[in-house]
């Protein structure tokens, strides 16, 4: 029997509660992210998978070399594509996206607005948001008959959700909840079932990695839409109204943040006015 045979026999140990602890804190305090008690065998599972790659056996091991090891930085990439849920769509909660054009009609016709519009997918995860943001802004565009400039930053943690979102590329099955007409229109078939994102469209989004926890550092201004959606639940409450009002003071007067239904409660801003629709939550900035 080989080496590898051996290790794949070898059923997904038992981690100790204060090991758990140990790798929940770890997390929490690099990404935000909160590991529920209910997620300790999703955390074995990939752990023990990378740890098996590695020739490791004990999680005490493996938690030294994402801390200190001589590929610590690596390890934390590794392991944190692991762990992020990345579950996307295209055009993922519809009414969301027709406050956007809404507000992006009155937006265009704004004789004060004369720069491009910006719009920031926070978390954007595989790229089907963002994607979606720019399909909105050039489909407002092409009703009003305007010719504006826009441009769409994505965001995300995960180096590999970027790196599959620059792409731009996805399959039949991925655009299932994408009208033939927009289909036709934004992407280019390049293979049976196999498309990819026109090049007009791909000229408009830049992607960069960024952790929310570290959006004081953040290089990015004068949003018109902020767009932050399924993100905010994997932190504790009080990080979520830390990220809104870092994403606040990132909006240009009379800019909307739009957040996911239900992901925050109670949260106020003295330059933000909620916005009164039942189907969205969404904030504008004042002035
Ligand atoms: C469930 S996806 C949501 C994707 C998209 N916004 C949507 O609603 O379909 C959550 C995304 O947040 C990203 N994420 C998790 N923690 C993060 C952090 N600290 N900073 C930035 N992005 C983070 C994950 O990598 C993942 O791509």
């Amino acid at each position: 029997m080989q080496a590898g045979s051996a290790w794949i026999l070898k059923p997904v140990a038992e981690m100790s509660t204060s090991e758990f602890g140990d790798w929940c804190q770890l997390l929490e305090s690099r990404s935000g992210m909160v590991l529920t008690e209910q997620r300790r065998s999703f955390l074995q599972v990939n752990l023990t998978a990378r740890m098996r790659e590695l020739g490791l056996s004990d999680y005490a091991d493996y938690y030294q070399q994402v801390l200190n090891g001589p590929s610590a930085a690596v390890e934390w990439t590794n392991l944190l594509d692991k762990l992020t849920v990345q579950e996307t769509h295209f055009f993922r909660h519809q009414a969301s996206y027709d406050f956007v054009a809404e507000f992006l009609r009155k937006r265009m016709v704004d004789k004060h607005h004369k720069r491009p519009l910006s719009l920031w997918s926070v978390g954007c995860a595989t790229g089907e948001e963002p994607w979606s943001l720019a399909i909105t802004v050039a489909q407002v565009l092409r009703e009003q008959d305007k010719t504006k400039g826009f441009a769409v930053t994505a965001t995300d943690i995960s180096h590999s959700a970027l790196k599959k979102a620059r792409t731009a590329r996805y399959s039949a099955r991925r655009l299932e909840t994408v009208s033939k007409e927009i289909v036709a229109r934004y992407f280019v078939e390049e293979q049976p079932g196999c498309f990819q994102v026109n090049k007009d469209l791909m000229q408009r989004v830049c992607f960069a990695r960024l952790n929310v926890l570290e959006l004081a550092n953040a290089p990015i201004s004068s949003m018109d839409v902020i767009f932050c959606q399924n993100l905010l639940i994997y932190f504790r409450r009080w990080q979520r109204r830390e990220i809104l009002n870092h994403l606040a003071a990132r909006l240009a007067p009379g800019g909307v943040l739009v957040v996911g239904l239900g992901e925050v409660t109670g949260w106020e801003h003295a330059d933000l006015q909620r916005v009164e629709n039942e189907k969205v939550l969404a904030f504008t900035r004042r002035g």
